[in-house]
């Protein structure tokens, strides 16, 4: 039985999430949707048994995926980019508003279309409007249409040449934001974007940040993760040989350390929370966090960015993760996250 599926990764990273889908399943033939980051994934293997195993045992790099329930292949727009006469309204769309209208489970249900397109697309305006295009036709579901918070998220994506359509629950699609990217705000004086990785790992793993009280962050300027870990009302102890933002040195509960890291000395046990973006050697990286562990609290948690300065990025992550675990560092999420560049998430916690 083939699955097909919808994969997303981010920009660059996509042969990686092909590699992790070929390690669990065997062959998997693919094709790029968009290079580098969708692929459109073909497996011998049950759909369930595809689900159940990729959400049970999340991948690193595969970011989103969607299990295709519906394809047409349809003529791609001309060379000169011109509308084909039927662009507002194809037969595609009706038909895939007669599938959506016979299905029960959508009845009175809360629906997300969440929509996507590859540049040159079977799709010539933008993909909002073919999320509009599609919701317009489906009053007779007596649906609530949202963005977030969904019972069924309807996904499609518009290719060259064919448009895929599936219908899930959101948990079953890794990630519940569509084609994974999750989108927030910048705030006003945000000291660095770098806050976001932070503010992804909390949804996506579930940290409860403010449950903890003493925070170390190794590698802290300009300051963005010190000043999250601040307002989730933590004290924090900052390490960087290089300047922090003047907003976050205005806080009582911080402690500015500027110094290299492997250079300080800590109580043992002092932190409940170690986090650290270094953007630097990941082995390095390792070898200094496992000689400051002492100071993290049995049961404490770490989270760690690991920069993949490599064209073998899978067998660094597995020697680094050994390393972790070596030093009793138990690993609960190894994830590219959206916000992460060059770079993975190790979420653990310390036995
Ligand atoms: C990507 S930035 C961190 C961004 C920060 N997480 C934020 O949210 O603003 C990396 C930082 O790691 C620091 N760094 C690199 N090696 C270090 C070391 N051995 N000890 C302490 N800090 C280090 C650099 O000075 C730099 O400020």
């Amino acid at each position: 039985m083939t699955t097909r599926l919808i994969c997303s990764a981010n920009h660059g990273f996509a042969p990686y999430a092909q590699e992790e889908l070929r390690r669990r399943f065997g062959a998997v033939k693919s094709r790029f949707l968009v290079p580098g980051e969708v692929f459109v994934a073909a497996l011998e293997e049950p759909a369930e048994n595809v689900v159940e195993q990729l959400v049970s045992q999340p991948p690193i790099f595969l970011r989103h995926m969607f299990v295709v329930d519906q394809a047409w292949e349809v003529a791609g727009q001309g060379e000169s980019g011109a509308e084909r006469e039927d662009a507002v309204h194809p037969a595609w769309i009706s038909e895939l508003q007669g599938l959506l209208k016979k299905d029960d489970r959508l009845q009175q249900s809360r629906i997300a279309i969440q929509t996507r397109k590859s540049e040159q697309s079977a799709w010539s305006s933008s993909a909002a409007e073919l999320k509009d295009a599609i919701q317009g036709g489906l009053d007779e579901l007596n649906a609530e249409f949202v963005v977030r918070d969904a019972d069924w998220i309807i996904s499609v994506f518009a290719a060259v040449d064919a448009v895929y359509m599936g219908i899930a629950k959101p948990e079953h699609n890794i990630s519940d934001w569509n084609g994974g990217a999750v989108r927030f705000q910048k705030e006003e004086g945000q000291i660095s974007r770098a806050k976001f990785k932070l503010l992804e790992a909390e949804k996506v793993f579930g940290i409860d940040f403010s449950s903890f009280h003493q925070a170390l962050d190794i590698g802290a300027a300009p300051g963005g993760w010190t000043s999250f870990l601040l307002e989730r009302g933590l004290d924090v102890t900052a390490v960087d040989p290089a300047k922090l933002h003047p907003s976050v040195l205005a806080s009582p509960r911080l402690t500015y350390i500027q110094k290299n890291a492997g250079r300080v000395q800590f109580k043992d046990n002092q932190f409940d929370l170690l986090v650290c973006d270094m953007s630097w050697s990941p082995k390095l990286t390792a070898k200094l966090v496992t000689e400051l562990l002492y100071c993290l609290v049995p049961g404490g948690t770490a989270v760690i960015t690991v920069k993949l300065l490599t064209k073998k990025p899978m067998a660094l992550i597995q020697e680094v993760m050994t390393t972790f675990q070596d030093a009793r560092l138990q690993i609960q999420r190894a994830k590219q996250l959206f916000h992460n560049r060059d770079e993975i998430t190790l979420y653990m916690v310390k036995y």
